[in-house]
């Protein structure tokens, strides 16, 4: 092959940014602006945010916090001048959000309704121009914990998801965790219920599932269990509420009076996010990972076929299917040495089979029915022999190839006393760095056999790291370290936004362009750096114009209300006061970066 087209967005890359630095840092010749802001209101009669004010009303009517998944999508007919935004809102940092005077119950108020969803509106003049959200917009929602959620699929009904609230097993109040997400090729959006176990209390001693999901006994960290009873799971009226949590869910952005779904069909565990192609056969396949060190990488095909321009139909796909998880084989000749060590056959490269959970409506686990292998997923993987990952964050087929990227973000558990040591496809111990592997299908997308290799093992060369970048020379990537969400521009090229990259190679976190075409494939490229403690998700290429989105995520979040560590986005000067609107405190923001002409 020739090789992919060239991408519009050229860029000269950026240095690596100190961990320490509180601004966004662009290549030369870009700029940068908000498109929305922690607190910026929603509807019409929303007041503007004042930090020290919040109430729980306003911040239900306002973008909430810790935005995580993020994607924009045009309203059809618009001439490209109005377009859709949707964001998650993965958990709150209450230490840096609220002053330490304000009552507790408030707290806990107001850090509940910066949970949840949000769709808003975009408009631009023309597509040269930066976007602006528009308050009071038509299709405007907040998803809240009392936002109903439709249960599909098999555990839909079930005694295992029956609540004294919900003796039907259908609706679920709310979404907790979301992290990564995905858009489906019919223009709805997934996102992943990932660490919903901290919002629950349970009892890990007597029941397998809250030991091996990680819910404990001790009261919650936000303690929304002194307020809803449903969050102490030991009430025998809620023993399955936590089991209404930790699944994909699918919003219809462009209808906002839809009821979002929750998927059962997809598997219950700490889902970062799920990414859909459509199969050659016409069946649509999700990729999700379960990220908790030494979890597993699973795949979904859908039972029905997908339907162009059907979206009613299409909206139908996600709630049956075939549930699979994966188990890689290293072919290697030589043992890796824990280092990262390239093996002795040129690369980290072996073979897979996706290992059946649920397959045309049965179960295929010992011992354990349909309903149970989706409400315990990690406990029915765990009989069937899957590989142990390094907690696999986005999981993303390429539309271009059809390969599959898995970011494994770290894992410094691997190799420690009574802890399974590096293979083949985790090929480090004490992993910090991470990195990624590259799946590719036997034949048509819904295969059950796969080749894979690692596309890159992280880190930085130039300390000293043992990297591997596809064997492009190590001294001229940009280094890169906890790699988390990933998505692809126009002419396929990989794109990386990373998590973690201050306690793996101290720099600040950041996005990374990748090449994996041709003679440069495993060339990085550093794009941008997020401000201090913030960590860079739901990455957005539009490179056909010139624009990048990011969602920068708990900036500042290693410091206190009083002493912030962060002034991002608004960086009211000291001794200014804010304009309305405006705080002198770090938030959570999707920004824009775009060329200067
Ligand atoms: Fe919320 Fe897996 O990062
Ligand atoms: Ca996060
Ligand atoms: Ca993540
Ligand atoms: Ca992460």
């Amino acid at each position: 092959r020739e090789g992919f087209a060239q991408s519009k967005l050229k860029f000269t890359p950026i240095a690596p940014v100190d961990a320490a630095v509180d601004a966004v840092t662009v290549p030369e010749g870009f700029t940068w602006q908000p498109v929305i802001r922690w607190g910026d209101p929603i509807f019409n009669g929303t007041p503007d945010f004042d930090l020290n004010n919040q109430t729980a009303a306003a911040q239900a009517q306002q973008f909430g916090y810790n935005n995580d998944y993020t994607d924009i999508l045009e309203i059809p007919g618009t001439k490209g001048r109005r377009a859709v935004l949707f964001a998650n809102h993965e958990y709150t940092n209450e230490n840096i959000m609220f002053p330490a005077s304000m009552p507790a119950a408030e707290v806990r108020a107001v850090g509940a309704a910066a949970h949840g969803l949000t769709v808003v509106e975009l408009e631009r003049k023309n597509t040269t121009k930066p976007w602006s959200y528009v308050k009071g917009a038509p299709l405007n929602r907040r998803f809240l914990n009392n936002t109903v959620y439709e249960l599909t699929g098999p555990a839909a009904g079930s005694a295992l998801v029956k609540t004294k609230d919900d003796k039907a097993g259908r609706f679920i109040k709310g979404t907790l965790g979301n992290c990564a997400g995905g858009t489906t090729p019919w223009g709805t959006i997934l996102s992943g219920e990932e660490n919903f176990n901290g919002y629950f209390i349970g009892d890990p001693v007597t029941s397998a599932s809250d030991k091996r999901y990680g819910i404990t006994k001790e009261p919650t960290k936000r303690r929304w269990e002194l307020d809803d009873p449903r969050f102490d799971t030991r009430n025998p009226d809620y023993k399955n509420e936590a089991n209404r949590f930790g699944w994909i869910v699918e919003v219809d952005p462009f209808d906002p009076t839809s009821t979002p779904k929750k998927h059962s069909s997809l598997g219950r565990f700490k889902h970062e996010g799920a990414n859909v192609i459509v199969a050659d056969s016409g069946h649509v396949v999700a990729y999700s990972g379960d990220d908790e060190r030494f979890d597993y990488l699973y795949k979904f095909v859908s039972k029905g076929k997908y339907k162009e321009g059907d979206r009613k139909h299409n909206m139908t796909l996600l709630s049956e299917g075939d549930l699979y998880v994966a188990k890689f084989t290293g072919n290697s000749a030589t043992q890796i040495d824990g280092k990262g060590t390239v093996p002795a056959d040129g690369g980290f490269d072996g073979t897979g089979e996706w290992l059946p959970l649920v397959v045309d409506g049965a179960s295929e686990v010992p011992g354990m029915t349909v309903e149970q292998v989706l409400v315990y997923t990690r406990l029915a993987a765990d009989k069937v022999g899957p590989t142990k990952m390094d907690r696999c964050e986005d999981v993303q087929p390429s539309l271009h190839t059809g390969k599959v990227y898995v970011a494994c973000t770290n894992n410094t558990d691997r190799g420690l006393p009574g802890k399974e040591g590096a293979t083949e496809v985790n090929p480090r111990n004490a992993n910090r760095d991470g990195h990624i592997v590259e799946i590719t299908e036997t034949g048509d997308q819904t295969s059950t056999k796969f080749s894979w290799n690692l596309l890159m093992v992280c880190g930085d060369p130039s300390t000293g790291d043992v990297t591997y970048f596809s064997g492009f020379p190590v001294d001229k990537v940009s280094p890169i370290s906890c790699p988390d969400n990933l998505a692809f521009d126009s002419v396929g090229n990989l794109w990386i936004s990373t998590d973690g990259a201050p306690s793996g190679i101290g720099k600040a976190d950041g996005l990374f362009k990748v090449t994996l075409d041709g003679a440069e494939r495993g060339k990085v490229e550093q794009f941008l750096a997020v401000p201090r403690d913030g960590e860079t998700c739901g990455p957005i290429i539009h490179d056909d114009e010139r624009t990048v989105f990011v969602s920068v995520q708990h900036p500042g979040e290693d410091g206190s209300f009083d002493v912030p560590n962060s002034y991002f986005p608004d960086y009211v000067p000291a001794g200014t006061t804010p304009a309305p609107g405006q705080a002198r405190a770090p938030r959570p923001s999707v920004i824009q970066v775009y060329r200067q002409d």
